[in-house]
């Protein structure tokens, strides 16, 4: 039998959608929770309508697009997730959300040496590790947006997990999913985010001066520095809530005013201003479907 068959993923938001897309066109049996019907409905059309895209533009062939949807399915109660050889949480960057739903997988989850793996991009893994009575199976693994397109996971370990648990997951991550693995520490933003966010908060503040304006500033980037997306195209790429919910966990761990989140990125979040997820950002987009 291979290590990992049975995968859960939590949350099927931007990121959660297309981890499901990515395990179930390995051909691993996928089972997504979401909190609301309401949610899963909205997540489950996303996740239909990037398999179709992909179908459509001939990446996928039709046949294969109904098998991975053929392996897919969607539930409300994380305790239909028993029976998974590994879990990747995918729910909001809050780790208060993210610290109760391991408590709950750490209590239905059966087979004792599952992974239960986080998606976060800045909550220390070791927080969510000790939350459950299995910490050396507790990991992060890190994709990118969108998931489907984007080769690298970053893999981190917590102080407590098993370098068993590591290679599991390396292994999996390498093979089946056909990505590439980076090894990173447990420290607020790994790799990319911890280069990533002072670079994007830097162009909002920018933007905020009156430094530049929008499109000077994402195409000083693009044409000078062959970025294929901009500064505040990326921001709105990942979300404005997920940017400013990694800026404050850096900011609280590393006490640098370089990731301090800028006024003007706490009150678009506020004003539900959240980037091509919710058809507006610093770009205005078509209404999320
Ligand atoms: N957006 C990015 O570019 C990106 C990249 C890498 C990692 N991440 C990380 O991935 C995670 C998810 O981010 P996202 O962009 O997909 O956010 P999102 O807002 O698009 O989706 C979050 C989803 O979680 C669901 N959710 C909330 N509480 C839940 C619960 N208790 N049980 C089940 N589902 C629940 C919500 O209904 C929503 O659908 C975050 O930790 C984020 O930091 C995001």
């Amino acid at each position: 039998m291979a290590d990992i068959e049975r995968v859960g993923v939590v949350g099927c938001g931007l990121m959660g959608s297309g981890i499901a897309e990515v395990c179930a066109r390995s051909g691993l049996d996928v089972r997504v929770a979401e909190t609301t019907g309401e949610a899963l409905e909205f997540g489950r059309t996303r996740l239909l309508s990037s398999l179709g895209r992909a179908a459509e533009r001939g990446r996928l062939s039709e046949e294969d697009r109904d098998a991975a949807l053929g392996r897919i399915t969607f539930t409300t109660d994380l305790g239909e997730l028993a029976d998974r050889d590994l879990v990747i949480e995918a729910v909001v960057e809050n780790e208060q959300v993210k610290t109760e739903i391991f408590q709950v997988l750490d209590q239905v989850v059966t087979r004792p040496d599952a992974i239960l793996a986080s998606n976060t991009s800045a909550i220390p893994l070791v927080n969510l590790a000790v939350a459950t009575s299995r910490p050396a199976q507790v990991l992060g693994i890190h994709f990118f947006n969108p998931a489907q397109v984007q080769r690298l996971v970053e893999v981190i370990p917590a102080l407590t997990t098993a370098e068993e648990t590591v290679r599991r997951a390396e292994a999996l991550v390498s093979g089946l999913l056909g990505k590439h693995p980076i090894r990173a520490q447990d420290r607020s933003g790994f790799v990319v985010n911890a280069l990533l966010i002072p670079y994007l908060l830097a162009a909002i503040r920018m933007l905020e001066s009156g430094g530049a304006g929008r499109d000077d500033i994402d195409s000083g980037m693009e044409l000078g520095c062959a970025h294929p997306l901009g500064p505040l195209k990326t921001a709105d790429l990942i979300g404005l809530d997920t940017v400013a919910s990694i800026a404050e966990s850096m900011f609280a761990e590393l006490k640098e005013p370089l990731y301090a989140p800028p006024p003007l990125l706490l009150r678009m979040v506020a004003a539900g201003h959240l980037g091509r997820k919710s058809g507006a950002g610093f770009y205005p987009y078509d209404p999320p479907r």
